[in-house]
């Protein structure tokens, strides 16, 4: 008797992926993850360096990779990532979709509670947070609606899940987001579109945290956040991307996964 054999179920050959952020972090693994298993890559970022340097970096393997730079806060930088995705031939052949978006790009907040939280802070932290993912998605559903398939895959945090892991708009933010991937999987449920989400706890990248300790935020947050574990290496929760966006995880659509060391479980 032989064991059926298991379709290949991370192979992204022949797909174009769409990663932000994908300069470094969590993003980076991210997008060389998918590089590694076949996929064309359009690797965008704020940073034209880093960015660079990772499109370089999959380009060296011999897999396709495009560097798109803008803040994707800016609908003219977003439209020209969807219009460069579509349109740039891969050797492979591949162009004309966007099979996964991974909306990662983000940035962190200074811990600050609600009362001083200032407005500039908020309007930064909702425009990059949450804003910028939901005009990407809003740019790329149509593609991936006329091809009938495509996964969406958003970074939220440890933050989408409780009060007591960021600031107040950084935690706002991260529930916008799962707000965002809860309705995108409901409607789109019977067209093909999966939408998923990862719910990092504390992972070793190179997002900045701006705290002042004396502050109110960290002061009221610090007796909750004792149990964040070890951090993270950026390629496991790179991992857990890649498998939400691949045919392995088919039947799975609206699920934030907590990726966390079971902090979230306490
Ligand atoms: N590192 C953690 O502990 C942690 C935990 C939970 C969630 N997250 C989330 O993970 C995601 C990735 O962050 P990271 O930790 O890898 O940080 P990172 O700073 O290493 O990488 C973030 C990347 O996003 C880019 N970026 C920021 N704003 C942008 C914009 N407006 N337009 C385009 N690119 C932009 C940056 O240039 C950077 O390259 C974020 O959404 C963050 O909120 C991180």
């Amino acid at each position: 008797m032989t064991l059926p054999t298991a379709p290949p179920a991370q192979d992204f050959t022949g797909r174009t992926v769409v990663v932000t952020g994908a300069g470094s972090g969590i993003g980076r693994a991210t997008a060389l993850a998918f590089a590694e298993r076949g996929a064309r890559v359009l690797v965008a970022d704020l940073n034209a360096e880093s960015a660079a340097e990772v499109t370089a970096r999959i380009q060296e393997t011999g897999r396709t990779a495009v560097a798109v730079v803008g803040d994707l806060s800016d609908q003219t930088v977003v439209d020209r990532l969807v219009a460069t995705a579509l349109a740039a031939d891969g050797p492979d052949g591949t162009s004309g979709t966007i099979d996964v978006l991974v909306n990662n790009a983000g940035i962190m907040d200074s811990m600050s509670a609600v009362a001083d939280v200032t407005d500039a802070e908020w309007e930064r932290l909702l425009r990059i947070n949450l804003t910028a993912p939901f005009l990407l998605t809003r740019a790329v559903l149509p593609h991936m609606l006329d091809a009938g398939r495509g996964a969406v895959v958003f970074t939220a945090s440890e933050a989408a899940l409780r009060g007591s892991a960021a600031g107040a708009a950084y935690t706002a933010a991260k529930h916008g987001i799962v707000g965002l991937t809860k309705s995108l999987a409901v409607t789109y449920r019977h067209r093909g579109i999966r939408s998923n989400a990862v719910a990092p706890g504390g992972t070793i990248t190179n997002i900045r945290l701006d705290i002042d300790p004396e502050a109110a935020g960290p002061q009221a947050l610090g007796a909750y956040m004792g149990n964040v574990g070890q951090p993270a290496e950026a390629e496991t929760q790179a991992a857990a991307i890649v498998f939400l966006a691949s045919d392995a995880a088919r039947n799975i659509n609206g699920a934030v996964l907590p990726v966390d060391g079971g902090w979230s479980a306490v």
